[in-house]
């Protein structure tokens, strides 16, 4: 029956009677159908296995249907996680279910990631190049034709809005909104730190390529992206880092020592030019912080396995512990970072074991458009507060000494006490990062990203009818409209920024169910995820092995840090106390309304 169904929806073939353009410009092939030109003024979507069948793509077959049917909205799945909190305490206690739904998360997600890897930003069809060149980051959609309309394909303006208006206009910080998820700096440093392993644009080559070839977690922020690098941070001595004793205290070596490449501004003196795996770290303390902690965490994990294997020789213990790190990366980044910025009072879960009867292959390739999403800048503060004293911009960016001016110990607790910006709803982005705002428009343009809309039903999302329907307000709403000309024309990034945030969250729908897929597959494609690496003997043993799938953030920094252990957390504590104020302000009346489960309904029922 299928087969038929295949058969019959090949034989149609649409005619577009287009600008002289490419009939792929119209996108017309809906539920992930391909589009295959068949002459100048000709298309074919093909609609293998997606479901669906038609000209376009867009009659379910049957089981489609009942699925689609079934199936609750993404809103309405988050709302049922980030509510009912009793109900979810009993659940998170019965292990069967737990695996259960966390196999199901993790399934449900990376099933939206192709793998092996599509398009990039030079391949619009399916080719060996794409496939094979990992200089490119891969595409999840395919680059609008060069040959259309409009920069959109057929929808909206022939040309898009100024860059420096868009920026200035929605995106620009006029008042600091906190983010009234609570999340604290050391959340905000964390993930800059975290993901610039994997983003790492070579932008000599330009913006669809990327330095980084093991598109993953590799750890290359700490060990270097080659060979070479790595060799010049290694001591070879028990498997450890360089590194050099301040104060009493464990830092990075200095770029003099060690001779590996930093970019650091010329008059930074030589003493607090820090070398370390990923070149840009010097750019803040906090990530020279992180990068500081994950330094003792190695040396720390190779005197443990030393002695558990006094046998081993340097290349061993260094090997053995660089998986054993990129075990407690992800333990933490699934059970810390990803808890927390999922708002869920569900207790996610690191566990490999979930998948071995799935589906899942252990591969993964970076997506430019994760990469551009991923650029929460609004995130940081007007300045940043530590023991007390307040730093600028100016002050903060590049200053190493800060690091042993306030020691490890107390950069941590300072970070966790300070609140982090709202990343949606607009107009929450620091002044003093405006051009990165700016750059990552530009580049979008020039890999001709397909619209915030199209990237809403690549993941399962009905497409915005307004602006107003995107930002939940009526202001920036008409503004966007007049600039744009069509809700099918906004580009994904300034919509990202702009979209309504869910009620009390620090992003809107489409950030989450974008870049939940990326993150999970990301993570779970890890190779020590697989059944031959994920077993004791990979990680040195037990000991090693436990030492992965106990960690978390609290005990990566109580392990490392001189003194009394400060609270390490990704949530401010007592946000309700030190954050009331403020974030009641940034939560417009029009906002508070989805609240409300009737709307949740409609909304629901309205998709089916
Ligand atoms: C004071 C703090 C920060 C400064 C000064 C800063 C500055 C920059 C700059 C200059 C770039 C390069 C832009 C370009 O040439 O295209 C960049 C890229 C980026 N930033 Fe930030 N950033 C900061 C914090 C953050 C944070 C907290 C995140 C959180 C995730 C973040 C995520 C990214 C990402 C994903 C990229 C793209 C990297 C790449 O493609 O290589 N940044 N940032
Ligand atoms: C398929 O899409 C094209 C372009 O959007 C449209 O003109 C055509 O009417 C659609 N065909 C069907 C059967 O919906
Ligand atoms: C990848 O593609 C770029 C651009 O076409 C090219 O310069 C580079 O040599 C390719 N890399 C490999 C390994 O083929
Ligand atoms: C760097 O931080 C130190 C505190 O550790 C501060 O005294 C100094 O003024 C800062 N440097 C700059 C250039 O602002
Ligand atoms: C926040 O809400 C409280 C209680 O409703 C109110 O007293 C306070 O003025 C509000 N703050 C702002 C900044 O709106």
């Amino acid at each position: 029956m299928n087969k038929i169904v295949y058969i019959v929806s090949l034989l149609f073939v649409g005619i577009l009677a287009s600008e002289g353009g490419n009939p792929c410009c119209y996108l017309p092939c809906q539920n992930r159908g391909v589009c295959m030109s068949t002459g100048p003024e000709t298309y074919e979507c093909d609609c293998t296995r997606t479901g669906f069948y038609g000209e376009n793509c867009t009659t379910p077959e049957l089981m489609t249907w009942i699925k689609i049917k079934l199936k609750p909205s993404p809103n309405t799945v988050h709302y049922i996680l980030t509510h009912f909190k009793g109900f979810w305490n009993i659940l998170n206690n019965i292990p069967f279910l737990r695996d259960a739904i966390m196999r199901y998360v993790l399934t449900s997600r990376s099933h939206l990631i192709d793998s092996p890897p599509t398009y990039n930003s030079d391949y619009s069809y399916k080719s060996w190049e794409a496939y094979s060149n990992l200089s490119y980051y891969t595409r999840t959609l395919p680059p609008i034709p060069e040959d259309c309309p409009t920069p959109m394909g057929v929808a909206g303006k022939k040309t898009l809005p100024d860059v420096k208006l868009v920026v200035e206009k929605f995106l620009l910080r006029k008042k600091f909104i906190p983010d009234p998820q609570g999340t604290s700096l050391m959340f905000a440093f964390f993930a800059q730190h975290f993901t610039h392993q994997f983003f790492k644009s070579d932008m000599k080559r330009g913006p669809a390529f990327t330095r980084s070839l093991a598109h993953g977690v590799d750890l290359s922020h700490i060990y270097g992206d080659n060979l070479e690098r790595q060799y010049k941070l290694r001591l070879f001595e028990d498997g450890k880092l360089k590194y050099q004793v301040v104060d009493g205290e464990v830092y990075p070596p200095t770029v003099k020592d060690v001779q590996v490449d930093m970019h650091y501004p010329p008059h930074i003196p030589e003493e607090h030019r820090f070398a370390v795996g990923h070149e840009a770290f010097g750019l803040v303390p906090g990530l020279m912080m992180y990068a500081t902690i994950w330094l003792r965490e190695h040396n720390r994990v190779c005197d443990v396995l030393k002695q558990e294997h006094p046998e081993w020789d340097d290349e061993r213990l260094f090997q053995t512990t660089r998986l054993i790190l990129i075990g407690e990366t992800i333990k933490i980044v699934i059970e810390d970072y990803v808890q927390h910025l999922s708002g869920y009072h569900f207790k996610l879960k690191f566990d490999p074991e979930l998948l071995f009867n799935q589906h899942f292959q252990y591969q993964n390739r970076i997506s430019a458009e994760f990469n551009t999403l991923y650029h929460w800048h609004p995130l940081m503060p007007d300045a940043f507060h530590i023991q007390g004293q307040v730093y600028s911009y100016k002050q903060f960016v590049f200053n190493n000494s800060l690091l042993m001016e306030h020691g490890i110990n107390n950069l941590v607790e300072s970070f966790t006490n300070q609140i982090a910006g709202r990343v949606a709803g607009g107009q929450n982005l620091p002044p003093a990062v405006m051009m990165v705002a700016m750059k990552s428009i530009e580049n979008s343009r020039q890999m001709r990203f397909q619209s915030l809309n199209e990237y809403r039903k690549r993941f399962m999302m009905r497409p915005y009818t307004s602006f107003q329907e995107m930002t939940g307000e009526t202001e920036m709403a008409a503004e966007l409209e007049e600039l744009y000309g069509d809700i099918d024309a906004m580009e994904m990034y300034p919509g990202l920024m702009v979209e309504k945030p869910r009620p009390n969250a620090i992003f809107g729908e489409t950030m989450v169910e974008m870049g939940a897929p990326y993150s999970l597959k990301g993570l779970m494609g890890n190779p020590i995820c697989s059944p031959e690496y994920w077993k004791p003997s990979t990680f040195g043993g037990k000991v090693g092995f436990e030492i992965v799938n106990t960690a978390s953030l609290q005990t990566l920094v109580c392990r490392n840090v001189k003194g009394p252990c400060p609270v390490a957390s990704f949530h401010v504590p007592d946000v309700k106390d030190t954050g009331s104020a403020t974030i009641n302000s940034s939560t417009s009346q029009s906002r508070q309304s989805d609240v409300n489960p009737t709307v949740i309904l409609k909304e629901r029922t309205s998709e089916l």
